[in-house]
C-alpha cells in the first residue's frame, strides 16, 4: 500500500493549507508512470487527462516524455496550459460539434479517434478549408469483445466508413479500444489483441494501435492489480512490428500518488460501530458515493484497528459516506484522516453538489511543498450567477 506521506508533512500541511486538502507526491507519480511505460517499450503512452487536470501534474509527466489523451476540448486546453505540444495529443471523445472539431484542427490535434460513422461524415464537412489533417483512427466495437458498449464503430460499418473518408480526401489509419475503466483482469485486454488485429486489419491504411484506458488499479489491500508486464508482453508479441502502438492510461498511473487530508470534527458510536464525521464531502470526493468504489482510509494512529467505522461527510445527504465499515482505531475529534489513492478521479470529479466550495492541492515534490491549485471561497457558489 502506498502511502506518499508521512503524519508529520501531513500535520505540517494540514497548518499551513488548511483542511480538507488534496496531496499529491511527484514521486509516486513518476515512480508508477515510469514503470508502466518500461513495461511495454514500444509504446508511446499519452496520459488521460480526464483523470486528473491539474496542469502542475500533467507538466510532470510530460517531462517524463508522456503525451496526452484527451476526451474533450477541455483537456486539449488543459494539456496546452501543462506545456503539452498539438503533435503530442491524441484525442479520442465522443459527439463532437462541427465548431468542436474545427477547434481541433485549428489547434493542430495530431491525432483524433472517431466513434461513429456520423461523426466521420462531421469531420469531412469541418475538413473543408483546413491546411491541416490529422492522422485519424476508428473507434471500435467489436460485437465479441464491447458487447453492450456505446462507444465505437461496428467492423460492419467500416466498409462506409473508408468511403467518406475517401471522398473526403483522409486516410483511416487507425484503431482505438477502450475496455472500460477500473479493469483489473489482465486477461480481459490480452484476450482481446487477436481480435482487435483482426478488425484492424479491415483497414487498408491501418498504421496504429490504440489502445484506450481502463487498466485497473488495486484499490483494496491483497487484491490482484492489473499486471502491466503481462500486458505488454503480449502485445508486442502479437503485433506486426510496423505497426505503432499508442496507450492511454489514466487512473493506473496517477491513483496512487494522491491522496484527501481531512480532520475529524465529531465522533460518536451507534451499537459498537465508530462513526466519524468529517470536514469533507463526497461532493469533495465523490466517486465512492457515485460508483460505490472503496478508498483506503489511514489515520496515522499506532494503535491497531478496534472498529469497524463509516466515515461520514459534512452534509446530511444520506449517501454522504467516504468510507464504510473500514477498520480503524478509536478516533478523537482534531485528529487527521488520509484518504488514499484519490488522485484519479478524486478533485476531477468534485462538483459544487452540496454548496461545499472545493478543497486545495499541494503537490510535493522531494523536500519542496508548493500550493498548485487554491482552496475555493464561497464567492465561487455564485460565480456567474446574475446578482
Ligand atoms: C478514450 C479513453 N482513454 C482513456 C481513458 C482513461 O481511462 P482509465 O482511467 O480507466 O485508464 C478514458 C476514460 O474515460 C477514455 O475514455
Amino acid at each position: 500500500m502506498v502511502i506518499p506521506l508521512d503524519e508529520q508533512t501531513a500535520w505540517h500541511l494540514i497548518e499551513r493549507y488548511g483542511s480538507p486538502l488534496y496531496v499529491y507526491d511527484a514521486a509516486t507519480l513518476i515512480s508508477s508512470a515510469n514503470a508502466i511505460a518500461q513495461s511495454v517499450p514500444k509504446a508511446r503512452f499519452f496520459f488521460a487527462a480526464v483523470t486528473n487536470g491539474n496542469i502542475h501534474l500533467l507538466a510532470i509527466l510530460r517531462r517524463l516524455g508522456w503525451g496526452l489523451h484527451a476526451n474533450t476540448p477541455g483537456d486539449v486546453f488543459l494539456g496546452l496550459k501543462a506545456g503539452f505540444l498539438p503533435q503530442q495529443m491524441v484525442y479520442s471523445g465522443s459527439n463532437l460539434s462541427l465548431e468542436e472539431m474545427r477547434k481541433l484542427l485549428s489547434e493542430r490535434v495530431a491525432i483524433i479517434n472517431f466513434d461513429s460513422v456520423s461523426q466521420l461524415k462531421l469531420f469531412s464537412v469541418a475538413l473543408k478549408g483546413s491546411s491541416f489533417v490529422p492522422r485519424i483512427g476508428l473507434r471500435v466495437n467489436v460485437p465479441k469483445l464491447n458487447r453492450a458498449s456505446r462507444i465505437g464503430v461496428r467492423p460492419d460499418d467500416f466498409s462506409e466508413a473508408l468511403k467518406i473518408a475517401s471522398n473526403a480526401g483522409f486516410r483511416i489509419e487507425g484503431i482505438h479500444f477502450y475496455r472500460g475503466t477500473g479493469m483489473n483482469s489482465t486477461e480481459a485486454f490480452t484476450g482481446a489483441i487477436g481480435e482487435l488485429i483482426a478488425t484492424a486489419r479491415l483497414l487498408p491504411d491501418w498504421s496504429f494501435l490504440d489502445f484506450g484506458g481502463g487498466f485497473g488499479y488495486s484499490y483494496r489491500e491483497g487484491r490482484n492489480a492489473f499486471v502491466w508486464e503481462d500486458f505488454g508482453k503480449a502485445l508486442v508479441e502479437a503485433l506486426p512490428p510496423e505497426i505503432e502502438l499508442f496507450i492511454e492510461p489514466g487512473r493506473a498511473v496517477i491513483a496512487a500518488c494522491g491522496v484527501l487530508l481531512t480532520r475529524i470534527v465529531s465522533v460518536k458510536y451507534h451499537d459498537g460501530k465508530q462513526i466519524l464525521g468529517v470536514d469533507t464531502t463526497v461532493s469533495n470526493l465523490s466517486v465512492p458515493a457515485v460508483h460505490g468504489l472503496y478508498r483506503r482510509i489511514h489515520s496515522f494512529s499506532s494503535q491497531p484497528p478496534s472498529y469497524k467505522t463509516d466515515v461520514c461527510g459534512n452534509t446530511t445527504f444520506s449517501r454522504d459516506y467516504l468510507g464504510r465499515d473500514v477498520d480503524l482505531p478509536a478516533l478523537k475529534e482534531g485528529d487527521l484522516l488520509a484518504i488514499l489513492d484519490s488522485g484519479a478521479y478524486g478533485y476531477a470529479m468534485s462538483s459544487h453538489f452540496l454548496h461545499r466550495p472545493r478543497p486545495a492541492e499541494v503537490l510535493i515534490e522531494g523536500s519542496d511543498a508548493r500550493l498548485i491549485r487554491h482552496r475555493e471561497g464561497y464567492e465561487v457558489l455564485i460565480a456567474n450567477q446574475l446578482l
